[in-house]
């Protein structure tokens, strides 16, 4: 294991994301219902910043580009790329990959991120 703080509780607020840096990497953090989830920062289709991503369903985050759905709690695609209509031909080329996950340990008021 390689914890590494990235924020602190107060910071983020149930409901809201934010994006921190750990080992070198940006990672997108976010608070929700069931606990502090955090993935990587940017979309693994064409690199879409995920931050302004739509939530959905509590735990599914939605790319703001082509609209890939991922489980932030499992890094699962839900349903890849598919707008504006024609994107599937892209998808030959950037067929789906998983979200990449990263184990959160809430320690005091720190919160930190195994990045291994
Ligand atoms: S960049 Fe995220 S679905 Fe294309």
């Amino acid at each position: 294991m390689a914890l590494e703080t990235v924020a602190h509780l107060d910071e983020i607020p149930l409901g809201t994301r934010k994006v921190v840096k750990a080992g070198g990497h940006k990672l997108l953090l976010l608070h929700l219902e069931t606990g502090f989830y955090a993935t990587q920062a940017y979309c693994p289709h064409l690199l879409a910043p995920l931050k302004s991503g739509k939530l959905l369903n509590g735990h599914v985050l939605q790319c703001p580009f082509h609209r890939a759905q991922f489980d932030v709690t499992s890094g699962d695609v839900i349903r890849w790329a598919n707008f504006p209509p024609g994107i599937q031909a892209l998808n030959v080329l950037r067929g789906e990959r998983c979200l990449a996950t990263y184990p959160v340990v809430i320690e005091g008021d720190q919160i930190r991120v195994d990045i291994r």
